[in-house]
C-alpha cells in the first residue's frame, strides 16, 4: 500500500506541470535502467520512440482519456508480437528498467499505464482478432468498438466495454462491467483463456485445465500477473439488441433512482440480459441537475421491456431503437485529453432513499466548488444484480472478487475539472465527499466495501474490499509466477496487490 500511494503522489506532483509542454524536461532525466532498456530495444526493434520522435506525444499523450496521465517516458517500444514482449520483459529485467504498460489508455490517474522516465510499452499493434464459432481471440491492441465490429458479422457479441474507446485488455483483467452482466457475469467471467508474458520472459497460457491458479487470479487481478498478449473470450447468439435513450429533468431525478435500485433487484428465473449506464449531470452554473440513461436489452422488444420502470418517469428526451451492439457503440465515444479527472466510489445495498440523499449532498458539495475552472461534475450508478454474482458462484471458476449473489449498488462521483492548480483541491473535496458519505450508510448497516477498480480513485484500495483469504491466495499466486517482483518492483503504477 505505501508504495502504491508513493506512486500516486508522485503522478499527481508531475501532473502540475503544464501538459502541453510534454517532452521529457529536465528535471525528469531518464534512469539508468531505462537508458539500458531503451538502447538494448532500439537494437532489436524499429518500433522505439524516443522523445524527440514526431510520434512521441501522440503515444505519451494523446492515447490517453485523463489528461492527467500524460507523462513522459524516456522511450516508447510498440511489440507486434508476444514474442517482442517476452523479450522487451527479458531486457527490462536485466537492464533492472521501470516500465508501464499501455492498453486503451482509459485507467485514469497518473502512472497507473504511462510513466516519467521509464519505458512505455504501448500495445496497440497487438490487435489481432479471430472469431470462432462462439469464442474470440482478441489482441490488447482492440478497443471494445473493434471487437463489436469483428463480431457483428456473425451476430455474437462479447462481454466488454459499454463505451467505444475502452481498451479490452485493461476492461477485461479489473472486471468488466457490460450492459449484460445479470445474465451472462462480468467480462472477467467470459474468460476462457489469458496468453500471458511472465516476469521473468516465459510465455504460458492459462486456462481453467492449465495455470488453474493463475487463471483465477486473472479474473479481476488487475496488472499483477503479468502482460496478457491474448484474451480468448466467449462470445454471445446476441444479433440485434434494443435500445433506449432517455433524459430527465431534477423532477425525475427520484424515480430514476429509485429504477436504479430496481435494476439491480431484479432477479428473474430466466433472465433477459439487460442493463444500462445510468448518470446524473449537475450544471454548476446554471444550478440545473438531469440524469440519463443509456439501456440495452438483448433480443427485440420495442419497447425494451426491462426498461418499464424507467419508461414510466416523465422525460424531456426517449428514443428506443432495434440496432447491433456495433451501431450502438458508435455514437458512445468517450473523447481523449477532455479533462482531468478524479473518480471516487463506494458501494452499497439498494436503497432508493438513501441513494437520493447521497445525490443531494453530490449536488450541495458541488455547489461549494462551483468556482473551480471547467468543473465537469458527474453522480454514477453501476448495479450489480444477484444474477451478476451468481455466474461466478456456479461456472466451477470463480473469480478474485468473491461476491455474494445480492443485490449492490456502486454509487460514484466522476469529477472533471481544467487546470492542475486545481488538482489537490479535487482528490481532496471528492475524496472526503466518499468517504464522508459512506460512514453513514456504514452506520446504517447497507455500506458494502467491495471496491471496483473501474470506478475507483488512485487513493483507494480495492484489495481491501476482496475476501482476506482470496488476497492471501492472490499473494501466494504471485510469489510462485513473479519471484523476482518484476510486476511490483519495476511495474508498479495501476492497482497493485501490495504486501
Ligand atoms: C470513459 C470511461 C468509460 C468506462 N466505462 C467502463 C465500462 O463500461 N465498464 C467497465 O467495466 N469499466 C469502464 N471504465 C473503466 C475501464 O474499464 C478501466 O479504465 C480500464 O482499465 C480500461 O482499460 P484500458 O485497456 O483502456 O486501460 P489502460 O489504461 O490501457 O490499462 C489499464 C491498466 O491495465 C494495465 N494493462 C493494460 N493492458 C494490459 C495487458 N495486456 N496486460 C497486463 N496489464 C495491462 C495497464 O498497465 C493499466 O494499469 C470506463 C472508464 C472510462 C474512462
Ligand atoms: C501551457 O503552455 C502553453 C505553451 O507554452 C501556453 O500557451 C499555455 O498558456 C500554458 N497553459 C497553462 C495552463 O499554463
Ligand atoms: C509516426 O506514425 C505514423 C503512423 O503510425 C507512421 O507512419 C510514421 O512512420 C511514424 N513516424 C515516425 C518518425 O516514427
Ligand atoms: C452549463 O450551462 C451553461 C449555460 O447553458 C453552458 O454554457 C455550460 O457549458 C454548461 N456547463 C456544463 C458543464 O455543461
Ligand atoms: C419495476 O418496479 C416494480 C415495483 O415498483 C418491481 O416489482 C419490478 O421488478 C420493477 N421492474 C423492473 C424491470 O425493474
Ligand atoms: C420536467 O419535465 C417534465 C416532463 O417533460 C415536465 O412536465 C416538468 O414540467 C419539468 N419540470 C421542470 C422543473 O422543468
Ligand atoms: C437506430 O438503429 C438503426 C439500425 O441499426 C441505425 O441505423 C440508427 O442510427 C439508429 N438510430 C439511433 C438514433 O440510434
Ligand atoms: C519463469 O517463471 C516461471 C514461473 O515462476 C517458472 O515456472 C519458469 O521455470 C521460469 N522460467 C525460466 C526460464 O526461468
Amino acid at each position: 500500500m505505501k508504495a502504491f500511494l508513493i506512486s500516486s503522489l508522485l503522478g499527481l506532483a508531475t501532473a502540475v506541470s503544464n501538459s502541453s509542454s510534454i517532452g521529457l524536461p529536465a528535471d525528469i532525466s531518464s534512469t539508468k535502467g531505462a537508458s539500458c532498456a531503451c538502447k538494448r530495444l532500439s537494437h532489436t526493434s524499429k518500433d522505439v520512440i524516443s522523445p524527440n520522435n514526431a510520434n512521441y506525444t501522440t503515444q505519451a499523450a494523446d492515447k490517453y482519456w485523463d489528461v492527467r496521465a500524460d507523462l513522459s517516458p524516456a522511450c516508447i517500444f510498440l511489440p507486434s508480437s508476444a514474442d517482442e514482449v517476452s523479450k522487451a520483459i527479458s531486457i527490462f529485467g536485466s537492464c533492472n528498467a521501470q516500465f508501464a504498460v499501455r492498453g486503451g489508455g482509459h485507467m485514469n490517474y497518473p502512472g497507473s499505464n504511462n510513466i516519467d522516465g521509464g519505458v512505455l510499452l504501448a500495445l496497440e499493434k497487438l490487435n489481432d482478432v479471430q472469431v470462432h464459432k462462439d469464442t474470440v481471440e482478441v489482441g490488447p491492441g482492440l478497443t471494445w468498438y473493434d471487437l463489436y465490429s469483428s463480431l457483428e458479422p456473425h451476430g455474437r457479441v462479447a462481454i466488454g466495454g459499454r463505451l467505444k474507446t475502452i481498451g479490452v485488455p485493461g476492461l477485461t483483467l479489473i472486471g468488466g462491467f457490460h450492459y449484460f452482466n445479470n445474465k451472462y457475469g462480468f467480462a472477467m467471467d467470459n474468460v476462457v483463456s489469458y496468453d500471458i508474458v511472465l516476469g521473468n520472459g516465459t510465455q504460458v497460457k492459462a486456462s481453467k485445465s492449465h495455470h488453474a491458479d493463475l487463471f483465477w487470479a486473472l479474473k479481476g487481478g488487475a496488472n499483477n500477473y503479468g502482460i496478457v498478449t491474448k484474451f480468448t473470450l466467449r462470445t454471445f447468439d446476441v444479433p440485434k439488441i434494443s435500445t433506449t435513450i432517455q433524459v430527465y429533468n431534477e423532477s425525475g431525478i427520484p424515480d430514476f433512482l429509485q429504477a436504479v435500485c430496481d435494476m439491480a433487484l431484479l432477479d428473474e428465473k430466466d433472465p433477459i440480459a439487460a442493463g444500462m449506464v445510468a448518470t446524473v449531470q449537475y450544471n454548476a452554473t446554471t444550478k440545473t441537475p438531469s440524469a440519463s440513461l443509456l439501456g440495452v436489452q438483448e433480443g427485440i422488444s420495442r419497447p425494451p421491456s426491462q426498461f418499464a420502470n424507467f419508461s414510466a418517469i416523465p422525460a424531456t428526451t426517449r428514443m428506443n431503437n432495434v440496432t447491433t451492439m456495433k451501431q450502438w457503440a458508435t455514437n458512445l465515444d468517450s473523447p481523449k485529453q477532455m479533462f482531468r479527472v478524479m473518480f471516487s466510489h463506494k458501494t452499497m445495498k439498494p436503497d432508493p432513499e438513501v441513494l437520493v440523499s447521497i445525490y443531494k449532498a453530490w449536488k450541495d458539495a458541488v455547489d461549494e466548488i462551483s468556482d473551480v475552472e471547467g468543473l465537469y461534475p458527474t453522480f454514477v450508478t453501476n448495479v450489480v444484480s444477484a444474477g451478476a454474482a451468481r455466474v461466478a458462484l456456479t461456472n466451477d471458476v470463480g473469480n478474485v472478487w468473491g461476491l455474494e449473489d445480492s443485490p449492490l449498488i456502486l454509487w460514484q462521483f466522476s469529477t472533471g475539472w481544467a487546470l492542475a492548480q486545481d488538482d489537490l483541491r479535487i482528490k481532496a473535496w471528492s475524496q472526503q465527499l466518499a468517504e464522508n458519505l459512506h460512514a453513514i450508510n456504514v452506520e446504517k448497516g447497507i455500506a458494502s466495501e467491495f471496491v471496483y477498480m473501474g470506478d475507483a480513485g488512485e487513493w483507494q484500495n480495492p484489495y481491501a474490499g476482496f475476501p482476506k483469504e482470496n488476497v492471501a491466495r492472490m499473494r501466494e499466486i504471485r510469489s510462485s509466477y513473479d519471484p523476482q517482483g518484476t510486476f511490483s518492483r519495476l511495474n508498479w503504477g495501476g492497482f497493485k496487490l501490495g504486501f
